[in-house]
């Protein structure tokens, strides 16, 4: 198949959380079964280029024409990756804005961006069979599909995706907006664009997509009610037929004890001697007490965004108790100041036994994955979740919320029968995190071998890209056989 991929971000080139990961190795996944992908994201400050653009075209947009300078690269076997350069629009300090603000012109920035990879694909001549968008930054896609480009040679038999990987992000803005998007007003109506009033970005790609997915099974059925679909809920209910939940793999590459070149040593599940190295130098990284009983001294450790859907005020609620579980925290991450700032208080305090790095860091995530024994993640909600992944490869027991693609992946630890590859609770409290701590800290001091076997389970799970590829593969052919009888 010919697809063209159009997201906001994509490893290794840009990079705020998940949808980076997806964006890159579903692709990967896919040119390794012999189809032919074309991811298109922005070239934002500080990604390099060399030479002159592969191509380069107008775009227009609302009576305007804004240049488009693309630079392609081939990522991996099948893969190419296409820059879209347009200074004004992503030579910025940030993707999205600053802090909490988004910058005011993100919709045109961002249409421009679905325009520009519709265009590239029109400008190659060759019929795409897919257009597969990704979150609100890609709503528009699947709209100037059906739209603009109805009937078009290239793209007007294209059967077009779209993946929700956070409904809590919406890209809604004034109406206002419509015409200088090159959208018209019979668009903004309930059956369009039209939200709350608002025009949303998002509702477009979930109103023209010809089929909707999100990255779990369990946010699929979440997205049915209002305390997840965040006022989506009633439009989901009416795109139910089309709407299906496949997991995220992980790049089994990349996150691999076995070969993953930021730990100390290699290891594997059948000897973890390896990940007692990674332990120390985890420790020492943060400062944190080493010694020789390093095995037998707990530590939890948490890589997050630092807002409220990753469970950050349940942690607040508790935050006093946790250094006096006798475990050791490392925390990294970035975020609301005031989280940061929570952080930041504990390690001030407790020196000798919580260790906080405020910012983003790749190398020091692989070790802190390693190294640590257990990962929390007390999300209210995780439409799918990759950290708890990475860490039951890496043999660190999950203790996580039962919500979205943390339900899907993490089984409760089962002390009759010594199932399950984690800990897991349902109330969204700060009493529940901290009772399940505790309950995991006890099993990691008392029941050693029953540890072991939740440790192996974990690693022993396969949650590489290969089974989702194939689901995504089959949702494409589903969505190709419903273009193909509504134009025959
Ligand atoms: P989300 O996309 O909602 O933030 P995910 O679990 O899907 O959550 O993905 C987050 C990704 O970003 C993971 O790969 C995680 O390791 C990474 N990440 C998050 N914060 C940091 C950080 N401060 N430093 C390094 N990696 C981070
Ligand atoms: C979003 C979600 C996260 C998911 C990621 C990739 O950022 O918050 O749960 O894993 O997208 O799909």
């Amino acid at each position: 198949l010919r697809i063209l991929m159009v997201a906001s971000e994509a490893v290794p080139f840009a990079k705020t959380g998940g949808l980076a990961d997806v964006v890159a190795a579903l692709p990967k996944a896919l040119g390794a079964l012999g189809h032919d992908v074309t991811v298109v994201i922005p070239r934002y400050r500080g990604i390099p280029v060399t030479g002159e653009p592969s191509t380069s075209y107008a775009v227009s947009m609302g009576g305007h024409h804004y240049q488009a300078n693309v630079y392609v690269q081939q990522t991996s076997p099948g893969v190419r990756v296409a820059l879209v350069d347009h200074p004004a629009f992503f030579d910025r300090d940030a993707l999205y804005g600053i802090g909490s603000q988004d910058y005011g012109d993100n919709p045109r920035r961002f249409a421009f961006l679905c325009l520009a990879a519709l265009e590239f694909a029109r400008l190659e001549g060759r019929p795409v069979d897919i257009v597969h968008a990704h979150d609100w930054q890609a709503g528009l896609a699947p709209v100037y599909v059906k739209t603009r480009y109805a009937g078009d040679p290239v793209l007007g038999s294209a059967a077009t995706i779209f993946t929700i990987h956070n409904i809590a992000y919406q890209g809604n803005c004034s109406s206002d907006w419509l015409p200088q998007l090159g959208l018209g007003w019979e668009l903004f109506n309930t059956d369009g664009l039209e939200f709350w009033l608002h025009a949303s970005l998002l509702k477009g790609g979930v109103m023209f997509a010809d089929l909707v997915t999100t990255v779990s099974p369990r946010y699929a059925d979440e997205l049915m009610a209002p305390e997840f679909a965040f006022g989506f809920e009633g439009i989901l209910r009416h795109r139910a037929a089309n709407l299906l939940g496949i997991l995220n793999g992980i790049d089994a590459d990349v996150w691999d004890p076995a070969a993953d070149r930021y730990l100390p040593s290699a290891y594997q599940a059948d000897d973890l001697s390896g990940k007692l190295d990674a332990k120390r130098v985890l420790l020492d990284t943060y400062g944190l007490p080493t010694g020789d009983d390093l095995a037998r001294r707990p530590v939890v450790a948490m890589i997050s965004r630092m807002v409220d859907q990753k469970g950050l005020d349940l942690i607040a609620s508790v935050a006093e108790q946790l250094p006096h579980l006798g475990a050791a925290f490392v925390i990294l991450g970035t975020g609301e100041p005031w989280y940061e700032e929570m952080w930041r208080s504990l390690a001030r305090r407790y020196p000798d036994r919580v260790g906080v790095r405020i910012g983003f860091d790749e190398p020091l995530s692989h070790v802190i994955e390693a190294g640590a024994d257990l990962f929390m993640m007390p999300s209210r909600f995780e439409p799918c979740g990759l950290n708890q992944m990475y860490s039951l490869r890496y043999g660190t027991l999950p203790v996580v919320r039962a919500t979205g693609g943390l339900d899907d992946t993490v089984q409760n630890y089962d002390p009759a029968s010594g199932a399950g590859n984690g800990f897991k609770f349902h109330d969204a409290s700060g009493e529940a995190l901290l009772g399940t701590l505790r309950w995991a800290l006890h099993v990691f001091h008392n029941e050693p071998e029953r540890w072991r076997q939740l440790q192996r389970a974990g690693m022993a799970r396969d949650f590489s890209w290969n089974a989702s590829a194939h689901a995504y593969l089959e949702a494409y052919d589903r969505a190709r056989a419903q273009v193909t009888g509504r134009q025959g």
